[in-house]
């Protein structure tokens, strides 16, 4: 792997609230990571322009919406999303092998295979616990259901999943290298671990098989927000070595 290649692992969690803020970070981290991860607090409060701002800068855009809806609203708000340009978009497995079908079917009709954003699925959120599973009717573990859901998104056309880095080594075993594996909860071996519980270093996560590490805090709450973002590169190269 290429020293740019380990920059381009790296989805930088845009947790801001104002175009202003997006402006600063696109603006400051531009060439040091790959990606800005716009999720539900900035899309509602600034919307498809915290898209735009960040590819005024020539950022590229992972939208963290994790859509879960009758199928066709998911698959006509999926082809909102890929014409806004954006290249990673989400939904949540729970809604079903038709409501994924739909939503993949919509997005490769319209664009081709290379303009066509990649399409994600959230399996079992990691706030979950079995406990909290059994109150919605679930008596699976969290790992069965993981697995379960990251087969049946593969099955339904999806390009991947977001994924815990403890499950990192199931989902490879069950769905194949070629299925994209999008990881939170990464802490490089110089950061506090804020309220993230379940971590691995990036080193550790791009070692177990992860695609591409989401990142905010290590980076934005650092001294130097540069130098944070290389530093998590090069435990990207050591894990990718
Ligand atoms: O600041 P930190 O690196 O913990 O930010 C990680 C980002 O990934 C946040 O936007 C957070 O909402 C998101 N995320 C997470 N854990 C999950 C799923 C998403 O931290 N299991």
């Amino acid at each position: 792997m290429t020293a740019e290649e380990a920059r381009n692992k790296i989805i930088f969690a845009l947790d801001v609230h104002g175009l202003d803020d997006i402006d600063r970070w696109a603006d400051t981290l531009a060439g040091k990571v790959g990606m800005f991860k716009v999720g539900k607090e900035l899309f509602t409060s600034c919307g498809p322009a915290a898209v735009k701002a960040v590819q005024r800068h020539g950022g590229q855009v992972f939208l963290d919406l994790k859509y879960h809806d009758i199928p066709n609203t998911v698959a006509s708000a999926m082809l909102e999303a890929a014409r806004l340009g954006v290249v990673l978009a989400n939904l949540h497995a729970l809604g079903g092998a038709e409501m994924m079908e739909t939503c993949v079917a919509a997005v490769h009709k319209e664009f081709n295979d290379a303009e066509r954003p990649r399409l994600l699925a959230v399996t079992i959120l990691t706030s979950s616990t079995a406990h909290t599973l059994r109150q919605v009717g679930i008596e699976h573990s969290v790992q069965d259901m993981v697995v379960r859901l990251a087969r049946l998104a593969k099955a339904s056309g999806m390009d991947g999943v977001v994924a815990s880095p403890l499950e990192i080594g199931l989902i490879r075993e069950a769905c194949g290298p070629d299925f994209l594996i999008v990881t939170p909860g990464v802490r490089p071996s110089f950061a506090a671990l804020d309220d993230q519980k379940r971590i691995m270093t990036p080193t550790e996560a791009i070692s177990a098989g992860a695609d591409y590490l989401v990142v905010g805090r290590p980076i934005a709450k650092a001294a130097n927000p540069v130098q944070a973002a290389e530093l998590i590169a090069a435990e990207i190269l050591d894990g990718a070595a």
